[in-house]
Formats: C-alpha cells, structure tokens, sequence
C-alpha cells in the first residue's frame, strides 16, 4: 500500500493539530488519503492549520472543531458534536498537551497539567467509544519524562506542592497508565490503543510560560531538539502502519516498542487511576 493511498476513506481525529507534531501528523496523514478533524482551540490557529494542510495536500477533506480540552464540560460537548458528524472514527489521537510552571485550577477543581494532558485523553476517548469500531486505533502522545514518576492518589491535583515538569511527568506517566487500562479494555474488540514518545521537539511547547524556563527550553530546542516532522514520526506510524495492526497496550519511540517504567506498568495503578477519572469525568467506571 503505498503511503498516499494508505489511509484512503478513513477518518482521523486529532487533537492539538494547530501546531507542532500533531499538526504534521495531521497533515501527513491528509497526505495518505484519510479524512482528518482538526481539533484546536482558537480560531485563527484553526484556521491557520487549515490553510496550510489545503495548500500541501489540495485534495484533502479538512475540517477544524473547537475546544478548550482543559474543560471537561468542553470536551465533553466536543464529543458529542464529533459524534454525532461521523458515523465512525477510525484513528483518535490524543496530543494536545502543555506544560505549566505555576499551578492552575481549571473551572472543575482540577490541576491544570492533569485536566488537560490526561482527563481530556480520558474523557475524549470514553465519549467517543461507540464511534471507534474495528479495526480503530487509539495514539496517545505521552512522554519519557513520566521516568521516575509515580502518581500520589491522595494528591493527583498536586495541590501539596507543585512543581511544573513534576506535574507535567505525572500527567505522561497518566497517558501510559491510561494507554495500558484502555488496551486491556478493548482487548479482543479490534480496536488498539498505543502511546508513544515523540523525542525532544522544537515546536511551541513551552511557549506558554515565562522567564527562566521559557528562555533554558528555548536555548535547548534550538541546540537539541527534532523537528516537528521528525517529532510526528511515530504518531503517524501509530496510526497508519500495517506493521502494528492488532498491536495494543505499547509504549513506542522512534516507530518501536519500548519498555516504559516499573511505574507506568503498574496494573493496579492503570486501574485505578481509570475509576478515578471515571468519577472526575462523571462516566461509569465499568
Ligand atoms: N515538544 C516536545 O519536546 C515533546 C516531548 C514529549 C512529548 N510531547 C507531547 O507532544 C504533544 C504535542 O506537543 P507539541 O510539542 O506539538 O507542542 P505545541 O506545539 O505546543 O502543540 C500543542 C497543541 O496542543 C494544543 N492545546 C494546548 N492547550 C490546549 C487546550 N487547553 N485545549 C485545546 N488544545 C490545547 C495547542 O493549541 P494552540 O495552537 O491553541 O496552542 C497545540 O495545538 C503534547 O502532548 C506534549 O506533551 C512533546
């Protein structure tokens, strides 16, 4: 099959698509033939992602919903207008993320990092189950800095002491965790759910905050970091590969399996960070 007509009459959604890796997912994706709902959160970024992907990939059928993803009632509304567009998704993925360095509340109580990087995934995934049918697949962008992480289910809004790139490590070992319960879930159902890392990457993450650290990730992207294109890689794969079909539960970096933390392989944790976010999220824990 080859990589323009590989996708041909599926549909992609794909959120943080503005900008960055999700954006050139987005756009590769297009580029294969797929069907592709960008999901953003402001109007002229939208718009802008739009404009680019037609002027790459003229043929493609675009289109851009919207939604601040911090918000559960938001997601949840986003979820219901998806569904009731598109009869069935055949790739959901979650991107959208950010890191903050002061702590926020978000309107439901929340910690800021965890609502979005992890109750969005949750709650976008869950409401949106009836419309993945087989052979669907779930692509969950997390991150090597859940490394020496753990959840503290006494504190999952780190409301005794934030740290930014703390919180930001716990919400990806979330992604994981999260990753591992909904594989489990959907076994046998045909529909899989992979997470991966992206690698260090030069797009805006980061940009949202001030000082210091803006300045030191600055430094870093412009001496370390892949770019965006490079960055989307293993999204892409994720998504489109023929060589992961029926693969599920896995943690991938640079297109292969890798092994995350003893921590991010915690049964127990995956299922009970799970119930937690089902009663955050008001959904049915089953
Ligand atoms: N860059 C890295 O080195 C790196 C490494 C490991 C993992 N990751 C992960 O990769 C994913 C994508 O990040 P990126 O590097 O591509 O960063 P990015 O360029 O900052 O893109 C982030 C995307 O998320 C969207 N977003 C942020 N807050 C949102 C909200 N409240 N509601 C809806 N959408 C929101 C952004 O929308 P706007 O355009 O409106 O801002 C943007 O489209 C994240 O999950 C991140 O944790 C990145």
């Amino acid at each position: 099959m080859s990589e323009e007509t590989g996708m041909r009459g599926k549909t992609c959604v794909v959120t943080g698509a503005t900008s960055g890796i999700g954006l050139v997912a987005a756009e590769r994706l297009a580029a294969m033939g797929a069907r592709l709902v960008l999901v953003g959160r402001d109007k002229a970024r939208g718009e802008a992602a739009l404009a680019r992907i037609r002027g790459r990939v003229p043929a493609g059928e675009l289109a851009v919903r919207y939604a601040d993803l911090s918000s559960l009632a938001e997601t949840s509304r986003l979820a219901a207008a998806l569904a009731a567009e598109l009869p069935r998704i055949d790739v959901l993925i979650n991107n959208a993320g950010a890191m903050f360095t002061t702590r926020g509340v978000t309107a439901d109580g929340l910690e800021r990092t965890f609502a979005l990087n992890h109750m969005a995934y949750f709650t976008l995934t869950n409401r949106l189950r009836d419309r993945l049918a087989a052979p669907a697949r779930v692509v969950n962008v997390a991150s090597e800095a859940h490394r020496g992480r753990t959840l503290d289910f006494a504190d999952l809004q780190s409301a005794s002491q934030y740290r930014g790139f703390a919180a930001y490590g716990r919400s990806k070992l979330a992604n994981i965790l999260f990753t591992r319960e909904l594989a489990r879930r959907l076994a046998g159902s045909g529909v899989t759910a992979n997470c991966l890392h992206p690698g260090f990457v030069a797009s805006r993450f980061g940009d949202n905050n001030a000082g210091l650290f803006r300045l030191g990730v600055g430094l870093a992207k412009r001496l370390f970091a892949l770019s965006p294109e490079q960055g989307a890689e293993t999204i892409v794969y994720l998504a489109s590969s023929p060589e992961v079909e029926g693969v599920s539960g896995g943690y991938f970096d640079k297109c292969r399996l890798r092994q995350p933390s003893a921590a991010a392989r915690d049964d127990s944790a995956a299922r009970r960070l799970w119930e937690e976010s089902a009663r955050l999220a008001g959904l049915p824990a089953a």
